[in-house]
């Protein structure tokens, strides 16, 4: 399959969006918007990371992947660049922005080979929320279609360079210590990092103390479909010590998805072959 490709969504998202535009929902809609809010430093990070470690792969075919990954995640970042600008409009704080450019500052402080352990982490649960999206279609049926559209283009790119970290690390020796060290601490932080803002954006739409938000978040977060009965397997595995992202086969979903919307994207960089 070829894959990979750099893609302009066409998108009206500067227009605006509805409040709570996954469904009326103000839960779901604060969640979603809590994750959009970090990744415009969050996909930078995971860049700086993947670029730093490339001096070291003496495989063109991985090189060739590697810029595709940047190209890839530098559309996601203009784009969520966009939406945010939208929240902010609408009220809404990024309120853990000190707390998270303190984590980046302390990254810096790290060695190559961590950094890109972390981005590996982060890419694994950005793999995860992307299989859910892509898998089961409630999660974003009743979004507003432009917010639908986003977020499944961001989900079918996420899925289709899950495993670019990973080649990475594996290619400049990476070992199973170092990745499970800082999958757990990204598995509090980034825990931590939304619910706080997820929080917070309940808070400043004036939602947090309605009972309706709590009943429709511990649905969505605990409820049969819901979004942690879908990743607790997939989280678990990454502990097995022979743990590849491909174990988990999105191919099928991201052609259809390519294919069914072949009018909401001009490819910018050409697909590189067979990289799944
Ligand atoms: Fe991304
Ligand atoms: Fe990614």
């Amino acid at each position: 399959m070829k894959a990979m490709a750099v893609r302009q969504l066409q998108s009206d998202i500067d227009h605006g969006f509805p409040r709570h535009w996954l469904g009326g929902d103000a839960f779901r809609t604060q969640f979603f918007n809590a994750l959009s809010m970090t990744f415009p430093l969050g996909e930078q990070f995971f860049i700086d990371s993947v670029r730093a470690a490339l001096p070291a792969v003496r495989e063109p075919a991985l090189q060739a992947v590697v810029q595709a990954f940047v190209g890839q995640e530098a559309s996601h970042r203009q784009m969520h660049v966009r939406y945010n600008r939208q929240l902010e409009v609408q009220g809404l704080h990024f309120f853990i922005e000190p707390f998270l450019r303190w984590q980046l500052w302390l990254s810096r402080h790290l060695s190559v080979m961590s950094n890109l352990a972390m981005t590996m982490a982060y890419e694994h649960f950005t793999a995860i929320f992307a299989d859910g999206i892509l898998r089961r279609p409630h999660w974003l049926a009743d979004a507003s279609p432009s917010m639908q559209l986003l977020w499944t283009w961001h989900a079918v790119e996420e899925a289709e360079h899950k495993a670019v970290a990973f080649d990475v690390y594996r290619a400049n020796g990476g070992g199973y210590v170092r990745r499970l060290a800082w999958f757990l601490y990204v598995s509090i932080v980034f825990a931590l990092d939304i619910g706080m803002q997820t929080t917070n954006n309940l808070y400043r739409d004036g939602q947090l103390f309605k009972l309706r938000s709590w009943r429709c978040g511990i649905g969505y977060l605990l409820g049969s479909g819901g979004l942690l009965r879908h990743a607790w397997r997939p989280w678990l595995s990454y502990f097995h010590w022979r743990f590849t992202p491909r174990w988990r086969d999105n191919r099928e979903l991201i052609a259809a998805w390519l294919s069914a919307h072949r009018t909401d994207y001009r490819e910018l960089r050409a697909a590189l072959a067979d990289y799944s």
